[in-house]
């Protein structure tokens, strides 16, 4: 997968993909990201990508042509399958739609700042618009390094096991059962008994009844109760 991210502040998304699994999974190929600043695309003598809202009111508002610029000659390369904008206002991820998003091979993320772009810029350049959540960030950075994190990891091979994404809360619909490591007795605080049988099967049944306890106790609306 590759990720073209556009973004005044690379700096702010610099951190997220250097430790951990998606370091791992830049570094083994399987995923790629490539930095673009609107500033280089500006034909304005002061590299400006920001002026004032038509109408009046406040904070400024992203131009459309460094924007379009970068985005075309980005698609003049290769093809997308999507140029998703972060805001506050796009379809709420959740692990479904990080799912569908991990298969991507190539995408462009948008970045907004201040107010947000120039609404032309969502209407004829963006295909998705994609929030982390109700309420409101300085900018798309953080979602971006939320979002790629959530589909790098799903991609083949990304995770040592195989099976450890399957595992994850929401990927059947409900939270994932408590996990224990040693050891088995910590100041009097017991590791459930069960998991030290070695009873594979009776194993398995209790963590299946730990996660609908859970998602019961905690998430009663993932089983549309
Ligand atoms: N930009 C600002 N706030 C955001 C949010 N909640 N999700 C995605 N992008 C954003």
């Amino acid at each position: 997968m590759r990720i073209d991210i556009i973004t005044l502040f690379p700096e702010l998304l610099q951190s997220p993909f250097e430790a951990s699994i998606v370091k791992r999974a830049l570094q083994g190929g399987k995923a790629e990201i490539h930095f673009h600043n609107p500033r280089d695309y500006s034909s304005n003598k002061y590299k400006q990508v920001d002026d004032y809202p038509y109408g009046g009111g406040a904070g400024m508002v992203m131009m459309i042509e460094p924007l379009d610029l970068c985005i075309s000659q980005l698609k003049k390369e290769r093809d997308y399958d999507a140029v998703i904008y972060m805001t506050p206002d796009g379809e709420t991820l959740d692990q479904p739609i990080a799912n569908q998003c991990s298969l991507y091979k190539n995408i462009i993320l948008l970045c907004g700042h201040y107010k947000g772009v120039d609404q032309r810029v969502r209407d004829h350049l963006v295909t998705r618009e994609i929030s982390i959540g109700d309420f409101v960030l300085s900018g798309g950075e953080l979602a971006a390094a939320v979002f790629c994190d959530s589909i790098i990891r799903l991609i083949p091979g990304v995770l040592g096991d195989e099976s450890s994404a399957l595992s994850d809360s929401f990927q059947d619909g409900l939270l994932a059962p408590p996990i224990y490591t040693r050891p088995a007795n910590y100041k009097g605080w017991e590791v459930p008994e069960i998991l030290t049988s070695g009873n594979t099967p009776a194993v398995d049944r209790w963590r299946e009844e730990k996660a609908l306890e859970r998602t019961q106790r905690l998430r009663p609306d993932l089983l549309g109760e």
